[in-house]
């Protein structure tokens, strides 16, 4: 899969699954700005980019700051000239049981998984529309499909990730005739670094809900980004697609 010109950003570009999906969009040829809150994490990303011989930026922005967004996405426009890929990457979960949820771990979560999309699809989409072209893949979780089985207590998580395949499906309807698609994966437990620190019997529980009993691995998740936003899926859009293993049937 040739992405050889495309110019991508990934946001949450610092974080375990993000530095993949980077990682995965260089080697296939495009160019990669990461956008994070984490600088030092984004410029290490930038250089692993770099090798595969493409343009890096890093980008440092709070994707929750509406105006910070347009300004950053506003630098990698000015750099390249547009964008064609953008993937949804920030976020990140917090457990409380619903009846002590306070209000503000409640806006956060919705702020850190759902206003993130919003914000930096938002100031993209114009450069996409204006050349008729364009690639976005969100990041929602199992979660949002199954009621957070495998993460208890993860309410305002799945709402918020709940909301990121509702935008994922009408934006996908609002500007298909405009050569846009936008698609969204929804991962179920990935093999990241902070899985390292399941106990045998967490593994076990986790492994016990997933028919093929296997986690997602990253590299799995970053070809399956660098496929829909490949030419051979111009015709995928609006799919909510779970990389669980069968946790979700
Ligand atoms: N790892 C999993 O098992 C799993 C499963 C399902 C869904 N997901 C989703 O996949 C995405 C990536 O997960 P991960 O495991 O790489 O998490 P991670 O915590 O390793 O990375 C998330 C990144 O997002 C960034 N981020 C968070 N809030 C931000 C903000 N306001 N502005 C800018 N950057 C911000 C963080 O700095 C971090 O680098 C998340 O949306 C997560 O909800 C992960």
């Amino acid at each position: 899969m040739n992405l050889a010109g495309k110019r991508a950003i990934v946001t949450g570009a610092a974080g375990a699954l993000g530095r993949v999906i980077a990682d995965h969009l260089a080697a296939a040829g495009a160019d990669v700005a990461g956008l994070d809150l984490n600088a030092d994490g984004l410029a290490t990303v930038a250089d692993q980019v770099r090798k595969h011989g493409v343009e890096a930026l890093a980008v440092p922005a709070d994707l929750t700051d509406f105006a910070a967004v347009d300004a950053a996405a506003g630098r990698v426009v000015d750099a390249w000239g547009g964008v064609d890929i953008l993937v949804n990457g920030a976020g990140g979960g917090a457990v409380a049981p619903f009846h002590e949820m306070t209000a503000q771990v409640w806006a956060t979560q919705i702020d850190r998984n759902l206003t993130t999309v919003f914000n930096v699809t938002r100031a993209v989409l114009p450069s996409m529309l204006a050349q008729r072209h364009g690639r976005i893949v969100n990041i929602a979780s199992i979660a949002a499909v199954s009621g957070g089985r495998l993460v208890r207590n993860a309410t305002a998580y799945a709402a918020a990730k709940a909301g990121v395949i509702g935008l994922t499906k009408a934006l996908a309807i609002e500007v298909a005739e405009a050569g846009v698609t936008v698609n969204c994966l929804a991962p179920g437990a990935q093999a990241t670094p902070g899985r390292d620190r399941d106990t045998p019997q967490r593994r076990e529980e986790l492994l016990a809900q997933i028919p093929t009993r296997l986690l997602g691995e990253p590299d799995h998740l970053a070809e399956t980004v660098v496929f829909l936003a490949s030419p051979a899926a111009v015709n995928i859009t609006g799919v909510i697609l779970p990389l669980d293993g069968g946790h979700s049937i």
